[in-house]
């Protein structure tokens, strides 16, 4: 499928599964949070991260930030979002100022591959770019709708 059939839609699917199928180099922004607590959780959850924290193939090479975006520092304080049925949702004010911060001559289409209650949807749209969401929970998912 091209990229535009993805384009503005949540899909209540697993992204390991869809993403393997969108088309390549097709993304210019991935934002998300992915599910934490895992090693807390029972189950067969996360293994200890082991790598060197340096992504092979990393950061595009024409992507770039508004000016003085970095201005902020590096420790972000936000209030909590209150107002959602989410267990972890993102507060709006930290996806606009990522997204935001981004020029959007190269930052149209964003992924958040774990969508939760949709906050980066619900953002991407606000700031007049392309989002694509996917969630497992078809819970979550009708809370997106
Ligand atoms: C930390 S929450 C994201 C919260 C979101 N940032 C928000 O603002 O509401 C992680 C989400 O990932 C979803 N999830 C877990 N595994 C997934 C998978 N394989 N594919 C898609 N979504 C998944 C969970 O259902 C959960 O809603």
């Amino acid at each position: 499928m091209m990229i535009d059939s993805y384009l503005n839609r949540i899909l209540c699917a697993d992204c390991l599964t869809t993403m393997k199928e969108m088309p390549g180099n097709s993304i210019d922004l991935v934002v998300t949070s992915p599910p934490y607590n895992l090693k807390n959780s029972t189950g067969n959850g996360m293994k200890p991260c082991t790598t060197s924290g340096k992504w092979a193939n990393a950061a595009k090479p024409d992507f770039k930030l508004v000016p003085k975006s970095n201005g902020v520092g590096d420790v972000w304080e936000f209030t909590q979002e209150m107002k959602n049925g989410h267990p972890a949702p993102f507060p709006v004010a930290l996806i606009d100022r990522i997204i935001g911060s981004t020029n959007a001559q190269n930052a149209q289409i964003v992924l958040d591959p774990f969508m939760g209650s949709g906050t980066t949807a619900i953002v991407a749209m606000g700031l007049k770019r392309n989002y694509i969401g996917i969630e497992l929970s078809p819970d979550y998912c009708r809370m997106e709708a």
